[in-house]
């Protein structure tokens, strides 16, 4: 029966081959992330073990009892996985999905687990034999007994799926969890894995979140507000102290000016008042860094409105105690300033008389890394004399532009001169480079020296149109079209110093070179 073997090896190739181009198609379907295109290798050797299983079977070979039992099982099983993928990849991603329902991880992962008991089962009770309650029986045993020992385990699960079906906070969050920020990373059966801003690795299990307060930060909106607590002498005016504050809170990096930050006085203690100061920030990524900016800039703010950040009480009394040795420390303190204006240049040609007269006038500020010392376009009339430190001049053509670095300068040198002699607003962006201890002299503490001393107002209009002119070549190379500080203003220029300063004479006039 040459025919009829033919027709009984064909028919097993046949069917092998036909389950093979049914996986094909079910594989060209599936998403690249299901589960079935990784194990798809195990598919095709089951699609190989169904034609040779027909084979044997075919041409009588097949063994009989348990090795067929078995290889008939493993067929039913694998392939009810496969089917299991698909349902499930039809159920969830496309029908679900599509509208906007997103069934989690672990849901899913359960639901295919009971489908596989419940093909386990059935395997077991139809191809092996064994009756189901007998099943029932055992496995309520064996469940008791598992349980027991897995009771860790699946409290750890159940909290699992509680927490994602609550989402109290889902991948990529920001928590507040044992007082600490942290980015959720992934939750998982058992647990759920965060990371803190110092990249420590933190695996909490899902039970112990359950009973744990967490406080999300991400879930109504990525922007977050941030509070310090700063604590101040009481004799200064609440009003003052929280323009200060809110200023300082404003110009650090990464604080967002919208929300503005806010300032609250919240407490008054011995001799002494607390503000809280809230501030908004993108996202927690940098938190530490922002606060330690808010921070870091209230120390420079506040001593330069002269605000004293809390002393202990016992301090304040020695300080009281001693009033002559604090003006001891103050004639200290004029004399040297007297001393730094003997040295520097632009006031040079001054007698010492007026070195102690101006040291009465002027103030000393220090400016921290990073601070805008003086911005483009603010109006203001004051002379920044550099005693230690370095700041970079930064311009730009027009606001939002881009800046070009104009110059950096040094100890000995001064900036500000341009909105002092014009009275316009300021024509560049001076930034501290370090910490920075500038003399600063307002305009009334010049004027009186201009008249005895036309030296002086000679070498600031000197600086000023040679700054201009550079300036202006520097921005002309960045943006062609540009000529914003036209030196055409140079006849308004000096009527404008006349008529501020009420100089009478040409002196400011034979300054250009
Ligand atoms: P003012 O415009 O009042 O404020 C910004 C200051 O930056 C400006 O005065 C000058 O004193 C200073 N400045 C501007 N351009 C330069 C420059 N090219 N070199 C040095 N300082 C400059």
């Amino acid at each position: 029966m040459p025919n009829a073997s033919l027709l009984s090896l064909l028919t097993p190739v046949a069917v092998g081959l036909g389950a093979s181009v049914v996986l094909l198609i079910i594989f060209s379907q599936l998403p690249s992330s299901s589960r079935l295109r990784a194990l798809g290798p195990v598919y095709f050797a089951a699609t190989l073990l169904l034609g040779l299983a027909l084979l044997l079977d075919g041409e009588g070979l097949l063994p009989l009892g348990w090795p067929r039992d078995v290889l008939l099982a493993t067929l039913v099983v694998s392939w009810g996985y496969i089917v299991f993928d698909l349902l499930e990849y039809l159920a969830f991603e496309r029908s679900l999905a599509r509208r906007g329902m997103a069934v989690p991880r672990l849901v899913r992962d359960i639901l295919r687990a009971l489908a596989l008991i419940a093909l386990l089962l059935l395997v077991t009770s139809r191809i092996f034999g064994v009756s189901l309650s007998s099943i029932v029986i055992s496995s309520t045993v064996a469940s008791a007994v598992i349980g027991l020992a897995l009771q860790d385990l699946l409290r750890n699960v159940i909290a699992g799926v509680a927490l994602q079906i609550e989402q109290p906070f889902a991948p990529g969050n920001w928590v507040l969890l044992r007082d600490q920020p942290m980015r959720v990373l992934e939750m998982s059966w058992r647990a759920t894995r965060f990371v803190t801003v110092d990249n420590t690795h933190v695996v909490v299990p899902n039970a112990n979140l359950a009973q744990v307060e967490i406080s999300n930060y991400s879930l109504i909106s990525p922007v977050q507000a941030l509070h310090v607590q700063i604590t101040l002498d009481a004799e200064h005016p609440p009003d003052l102290v929280k323009r200060v504050l809110a200023r300082a809170a404003l110009t650090a990096e990464g604080v967002l000016d919208n929300p503005a930050p806010g300032v609250r006085l919240i407490t008054y203690g011995e001799a002494c008042v607390t503000y809280d100061i809230k501030f908004w920030m993108h996202g927690f990524e940098r938190y530490i860094e922002t606060r330690d900016a808010v921070m870091t800039n209230i120390w420079y703010h506040t001593r330069r409105a002269n605000l004293r950040l809390s002393i202990s009480a016992r301090e304040l009394f020695v300080h009281e105690a001693d009033a002559h040795l604090l003006s001891e420390k103050q004639a200290h303190a004029l004399r040297q300033v007297e001393t730094v204006l003997g040295r520097v240049e632009l006031f040079a040609d001054l007698s010492p008389a007026e070195h102690a007269a101006l040291a009465t006038r002027v103030a000393q500020h220090v400016y921290g890394r990073g601070e805008v010392l003086v911005r483009q376009g603010d109006l203001d009339d004051t002379l920044f004399v550099i005693v230690t430190g370095r700041v970079r001049v930064e311009t730009v053509y027009e606001p939002g532009g881009p800046a070009v670095q104009a110059n950096v300068l040094h100890a000995g040198d001064f900036f500000g001169e341009m909105a002092l002699l014009t009275g316009t607003p300021r024509r560049a962006t001076v930034i501290a480079e370090e910490d920075t201890t500038t003399l600063v002299v307002g305009r009334e503490a010049l004027a009186p020296l201009f008249e005895a001393n036309p030296a002086l107002p000679e070498r600031l209009s000197e600086a000023l149109e040679r700054r201009d002119a550079q300036n202006s070549s520097a921005l002309a190379a960045s943006a062609p079209a540009a000529s914003p500080n036209d030196a055409a203003e140079s006849p308004t220029l000096l009527s404008r110093m006349r008529s501020l300063f009420g100089l009478g004479g040409s002196q400011g006039g034979q300054s250009s070179p």
